[in-house]
């Protein structure tokens, strides 16, 4: 490979997360509380996919996340899953949604090339799902994961967001559905640019989880290359697995290993940097691929070395949704 996405500090970048579409139908209260106000449309096309993933596969990228918002919003979102898959070099596409009409849905993610999803499930009975997102949809959420499950997705992993008085008395019920066989992963809130008083009020640090996974048996297991940041707890009885990021802890910059583009094609170097580089100009014709691989190799010379977050320094990012979770 001529090129090759390595950065200053010799970080390398095997995956892309590309958000599809900022529009989401939930309203989950750390993210879109008020549910999603901007103008929706003049998303990325299909063919302007299709480019940029030929262009960052040549870069030695090899998994791609489909995200938004929530990125199965988008009518032609199995052809987005369909370019993503078939693209010579890549090896996962994964995507994360909110589980909406998921039962109904899976089996067609699945036909269209996806093999890995995350599903958000930030509380374990319907009142509390519907606390944090606004929407009474836990039973449909649940059924589509078990039927990804049966479907075979590898993996199927369930995120949750730790929030202090909102799920953390269900800690133990969390851990407990994990011994069952489901990959549970556990976000520490972070602060974006609209959520300052919501972050005060909720955000707890996972040491509580950590010491609660330790104290009954748990184990952490060796960092994989594509993970990146999260830290994953196994247990020698149990089937499935908890993992934790915590964006505050030390050095969690240093693994990281993705980039970001939004649904309009900015380039984002980092979750809490300033704005995205324009690179859909670059993604209009095939013959620019080598422009776009070139334009991608000098951007990722600005890469910091790690976020402002300890200083309150949340970047450009208004909240999650805007630039793909
Ligand atoms: N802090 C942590 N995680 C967040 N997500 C969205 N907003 C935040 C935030 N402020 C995560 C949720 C959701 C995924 C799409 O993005 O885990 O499941
Ligand atoms: Fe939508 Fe995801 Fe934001 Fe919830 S966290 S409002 S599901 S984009």
């Amino acid at each position: 490979m001529d090129k090759f996405l390595i950065d200053r500090f010799g970080r390398s970048f095997p995956y892309l997360r590309l958000s599809v579409t900022d529009v989401c139908n939930f309203k989950c209260s750390y993210c879109l509380p008020d549910g999603y106000k901007g103008d929706a449309g003049g998303f990325l096309g299909v063919d302007e996919i299709r480019r940029l993933i030929a262009g960052f596969a040549e870069l030695g990228t090899r998994k791609v996340r489909l995200t938004g918002g929530e990125p199965t919003l988008r009518k032609d979102f199995l052809d987005i899953a369909r370019v993503v898959s078939q693209t010579p070099g890549i090896e996962t596409v994964a995507m994360t949604t909110n589980g909406y009409k998921l039962p109904q849905r899976a089996q067609s993610f699945y036909d269209a090339g996806v093999n890995a999803i995350n599903i958000s499930i930030d509380g374990l009975t319907p009142e509390r799902f519907e606390l944090i997102t606004g929407k009474n949809r836990f039973e449909e959420v649940m059924d589509g994961l078990n039927l990804c499950r049966e479907i075979g997705f590898a993996p199927v992993k369930v995120n949750a967001v730790l929030l202090k008085d909102l799920n953390d008395s269900e800690l133990d019920a969390f851990i407990q559905w994990a011994c069952g066989g489901v990959n549970l992963r556990f976000i520490e809130l972070m602060e974006t640019g609209e959520n300052r008083a919501y972050f005060d009020k909720y955000h707890l640090s996972g040491d509580v989880l950590v010491k609660k996974l330790v104290d009954s048996g748990w184990s952490e297991t060796a960092r994989d290359v594509l993970g990146g940041p999260a830290r994953v707890w196994k247990h020698p009885n149990q089937e499935g697995s908890v993992g934790l990021i915590a964006p505050y802890s030390r050095d969690f910059c240093t693994t990281c290993n993705r980039l970001r583009v939004s649904a309009k094609g900015g380039l984002h170097l980092c979750l809490f940097g300033d704005g995205g580089h324009d690179l859909r100009p670059l993604l209009q014709l095939d013959s620019d691929k080598e422009t776009l691989k070139d334009t991608v190799c000098e951007l990722l010379d600005l890469k910091v070395a790690g976020h402002g977050l300890h200083d309150r320094h949340t970047g450009a990012t208004p909240h999650f949704a805007s630039i793909g979770g």
